[in-house]
């Protein structure tokens, strides 16, 4: 069974009398524990995709199923409850609330699986001391440094066990030594056997994944095996795989080499 199966999803957005078509024939098997990459210049479609992944919007056309369950033929009620039970979402501007503590935050998709307080409490402190946040527990987002904060979703994102992580430009507004830090939590969730889907423009970021999907206007224009290359040290093999995605990117703004990882 996959985890992510999209058949010919359409996504078009209406702007008065002129169509955007975000996503335009998309089909994507994803399976278990996969950790997959999903690189494309800016405005191809990679948050639109993340969107119908993550049931946080619906598609124009097509069919998509969540670890199994047809999302196409939910309702709005539904959907969400997939969406809370399953799902880890980690953004780029880090999504939390400003009113509530840094717990608080990571409690808050707990609430929808109807735990006890005591219960919500003791899996968010679980949550935080795993990204090192539990010193932190009561600060208030502006209380927290950037990294900090991201490091606080990715404890809300994974406070549920969710079967799924999503993850939109995660290390995008990051300092590198930071965005490191979230790479390697995403790795750690990897191995401990979680399916990681991956936004990014950066294709320092994108190498570590173990699949690289390539998308440019609303369309999938590579699917990239990328588990032997990064097994494979020798570096012939990683200036294929540079050449490969250079191919795959010519017009995406990230520097192929150097400047190091975002
Ligand atoms: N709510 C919306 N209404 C209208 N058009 C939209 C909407 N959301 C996205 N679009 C358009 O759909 C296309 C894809 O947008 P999307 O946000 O998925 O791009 P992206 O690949 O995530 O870009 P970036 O790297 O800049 O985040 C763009 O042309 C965008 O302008
Ligand atoms: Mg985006």
């Amino acid at each position: 069974m996959h985890m992510i199966r999209l058949e010919n999803i359409t996504k078009i957005y209406k702007m008065g009398s002129t169509e955007v078509r975000a996503l335009d024939g998309v089909s994507l098997h994803i399976r278990p524990h996969e950790f997959v990459a999903i690189i494309g210049p800016s405005g191809s479609g990679k948050s639109t995709l993340m969107n119908m992944i993550g049931c946080l919007d619906v598609p124009t056309s097509g069919k998509y199923w969540i670890d199994g369950i047809e999302g196409s033929k939910m309702r709005d009620n539904d959907l969400a409850d997939l969406r809370n039970k399953k799902l880890g979402f980690i953004f780029q501007q880090y999504n939390l609330l400003s009113k509530l503590t840094a717990i608080e935050n990571v409690e808050l998709p707990l609430i929808y699986r109807g735990l006890s307080a005591g219960k919500r409490r003791k899996l968010a402190i679980e949550a935080l001391k795993k990204v090192g946040l539990e010193d932190k527990m009561n600060h208030k987002p502006t209380e927290l440094s950037g990294g900090q904060q991201q490091r606080v979703s990715v404890a809300r994102a994974l406070s549920n066990h969710p079967s799924l992580i999503l993850a939109d430009e995660p290390t995008g507004a990051l300092d590198s030594k930071s965005g490191i830090e979230i790479m390697q939590m995403l790795h750690d969730l990897h191995e401990e056997g979680n399916t990681i889907v991956l936004i990014t423009h950066d294709l320092n970021i994108a190498k570590q994944a173990e699949r690289i999907i390539t998308i440019k206007d609303g369309k999938i224009v590579g699917d990239m095996d990328n588990k032997n290359d990064m097994a494979d040290a020798a570096n012939v093999k990683a200036s294929d795989l540079n050449d490969h995605i250079a191919e795959k990117t010519a017009d995406l703004d990230a520097p192929l080499d150097g400047g190091g990882a975002a």
